[in-house]
C-alpha cells in the first residue's frame, strides 16, 4: 500500500488569522467567523474532503510587539477580534460524523484542571473526535492580562508544561476506572466511589488533590499535538505529542532533517519512530494550469498586507521590526518568544540569509509555511515527494483566503489524491486517534508515557489510604 497522506484544515476564530490583509480579498469569507453557520459550511467542506481534523489556532492576547503597540494588529485584523476556540466546536460537531477537532490551548495560561474538564466534556460530545494542541504561548500581552507580571521564561514555559503533563494525564487516564459508572437503579449507586479516584498531586507548579470531574470519555486523553520547534519544543513534541504541526521547513531537505530528528528524539522516550506524525503546513495554490496557478498566487501575494505581517513576524518572534529597515538580515538575534519562528528566518537553513522584507513576503501569505502552487497533478506529485521524500505523514493546509482554499483544495486536489491512492476515500473510525492511527487505536498506547504514571499513582493511593 503507498504511504497515505493525512490532511488537517488549518484556521482560526478571527478574520484574516495566517494572512494578514487577504481579509480584504473579495472571495475572503473570515468576516463571518462569529456565525456559526461559517463553522458548519468549513466542517462539511473537510469532512467531504476526508480530512482528518479542523486545526484551530489560538492565543490570548494581542500582537503588541510592533512598534510596541496593538494599533497595527488592529487596523489589520492580525488575530484580532479573536473569539474563543472551542465554543463552535458543538455545533460542527452535531454536523458531522468524522471529522476531529484539534484545538489549541495553552499550557501556560489554563489550570490544568480546567483543561481536563473541557477537553474530557468535548470528546463526550464529540463522540472521540477530538485533540489538544498544547502551546506554551509566546507574547507577553498574554501573560501581563492573566495575572503576571511578565512572560515566564522559553525553558521554564516547557518545564513548567511538563508537569502541567503529569496533572492531566492524572485526570483523564487514571482518576475513574473504566466500570466505575454503574448507573445501578436497583442499589441506587450512579458510580462506584471506590472506582474514582483522587489524583493526590502535588508538584512545584500545580496541586491538585482531588478527583477529575467527567467520567471517562472515548478517547480519555484527547489526541496531542504539539508545535514547538526550538530543542526544548523538540524534546517536548517527542515525549507527548501523537502529532507534531511545523511550518519552519520550506525545502525538503530541511523537512527530512525535521522528521529525522523528531523520530530519533522519540526513541529517548521509549516511543516508536511512527508513533508521531508529521504535518508540515502548506499553502495550496491550484489553477487548471499552471500558469493560472502562478497567476493567482502573484494576485494573492498583492492583498498581503506588510505593516499585518510585521506586527504578526514581530509578535511570533518577540522581535520589534520596526527597529530594521527593510533590507536589513534577520540574523543573530534570540528570543523569549517562539524560536521555532524566529529559527526559521535566521538558522535553518544555514546557506539562506532573510531580509525583513523577503521574511514578510513569506511570512505574510501562511505564517511562512510552504507554497505548493500548480495543477492539482503537480501539487499532489509534490505532496508524495514531501511526504515519502521528507518523512512526513500529511499536511496542514493553510488557508490564503477562506474558505477559497480549502474549497479549491478539496474540490480539485483531493480527487487527483485519492484516484493514486494515497488519501482516503472513506473514513477508517469514528474517532480521531483511529483515524489517524489505525481502526482500534481508540485510545493512548501502551508505550507512552502518561501510561507510566499509573504505578506511581497507585502507590500514593495506597499511601493517602494508610
Ligand atoms: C506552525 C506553528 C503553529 C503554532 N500555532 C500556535 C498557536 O496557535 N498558538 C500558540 O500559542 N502557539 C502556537 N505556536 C507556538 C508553539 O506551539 C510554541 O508554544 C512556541 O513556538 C514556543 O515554542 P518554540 O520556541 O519551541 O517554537 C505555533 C508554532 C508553530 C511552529
Amino acid at each position: 500500500m503507498k504511504k497515505q497522506i493525512h490532511l488537517n484544515g488549518f484556521t482560526q476564530n478571527s478574520v484574516a488569522p495566517h494572512s494578514p490583509g487577504l481579509w480584504r480579498h473579495p472571495a475572503d469569507q473570515g468576516y463571518r467567523h462569529g456565525d456559526l453557520s461559517y463553522w458548519i459550511e468549513m466542517a462539511h467542506l473537510l469532512e467531504r474532503g476526508k480530512f482528518d481534523a479542523i486545526f484551530l489556532a489560538d492565543v490570548s492576547g494581542v500582537y503588541d510587539v510592533y512598534q510596541n503597540s496593538y494599533k497595527p494588529a488592529i487596523r489589520n485584523a492580525v488575530q484580532v477580534p479573536l473569539h474563543n476556540t472551542l465554543l463552535q466546536i458543538s455545533a460542527m460537531a452535531a454536523n458531522t460524523q468524522y471529522l476531529g477537532f484539534a484545538a489549541t490551548y495553552s499550557a501556560t495560561y489554563t489550570q490544568p484542571y480546567k483543561l481536563a474538564r473541557e477537553f474530557s466534556t468535548l470528546d463526550h460530545l464529540t463522540k472521540g473526535r477530538v485533540a489538544w494542541n498544547i502551546v506554551t504561548s509566546y507574547l507577553e500581552s498574554e501573560a501581563v492580562n492573566q495575572g503576571l507580571k511578565t512572560r515566564i521564561e522559553h525553558d521554564k514555559r516547557y518545564e513548567r508544561a511538563e508537569e502541567y503533563m503529569d496533572v492531566v494525564y492524572k485526570l483523564w487516564e487514571y482518576s475513574w476506572e473504566e466500570d466505575a459508572v454503574m448507573a445501578d437503579e436497583e442499589i441506587g449507586v450512579y458510580a462506584d466511589p471506590e472506582k474514582v479516584h483522587p489524583i493526590q498531586h502535588k508538584g512545584e507548579y500545580f496541586s491538585v488533590p482531588g478527583i477529575h470531574l467527567v467520567e471517562p470519555s472515548p478517547q480519555r486523553t484527547p489526541v496531542l499535538f504539539q508545535a514547538g520547534s526550538s530543542s526544548r519544543g523538540r524534546d517536548f513534541a517527542a515525549k507527548h505529542a501523537e502529532a507534531v504541526f511545523t511550518t519552519t521547513q520550506n525545502t525538503i531537505a530541511e523537512l527530512k532533517a525535521f522528521s529525522t530528528d523528531i523520530r530519533s528524539r522519540a526513541k529517548k522516550f521509549g516511543r516508536r519512530p511512527e508513533d508521531i506524525l508529521i504535518f508540515p503546513g502548506v499553502v495550496p495554490i491550484v489553477g487548471a494550469t499552471e500558469a493560472e496557478a502562478k497567476a493567482k498566487y502573484e494576485e494573492l501575494k498583492q492583498y498581503v498586507s506588510y505593516e499585518g505581517t510585521l506586527a504578526l513576524l514581530s509578535g511570533h518572534t518577540g522581535v520589534d521590526f520596526s527597529h530594521y529597515n527593510p533590507d536589513e538580515y534577520v540574523e543573530n538575534l534570540e528570543t523569549n518568544a517562539s524560536r521555532g519562528f524566529l529559527h526559521q528566518y535566521t538558522t535553518v537553513n544555514p546557506e539562506k540569509k532573510w531580509t525583513v522584507r523577503e521574511a514578510v513576503t513569506h511570512h505574510g501569505l501562511g505564517i511562512g509555511a510552504w507554497k505548493v502552487v500548480g495543477t492539482p497533478e503537480q501539487i499532489a506529485d509534490q505532496f508524495e515527494s514531501m511526504a515519502v521524500e521528507g518523512d512526513v505523514d500529511g499536511f496542514n493546509i493553510i488557508q490564503a483566503i477562506s474558505p477559497g482554499t480549502f474549497r479549491d483544495f478539496v474540490d480539485y486536489v483531493v480527487p487527483e489524491l485519492q484516484s493514486r491512492g494515497i488519501h482516503r476515500t472513506e473514513y477508517e473510525a469514528t474517532t480521531l486517534r483511529e483515524n489517524m492511527f489505525g481502526k482500534g487505536r481508540v485510545r493512548l498506547p501502551s508505550n507512552h508515557p502518561a501510561k507510566r504514571l499509573g504505578s506511581h499513582l497507585s502507590r500514593e493511593a495506597a499511601k493517602s489510604v494508610r
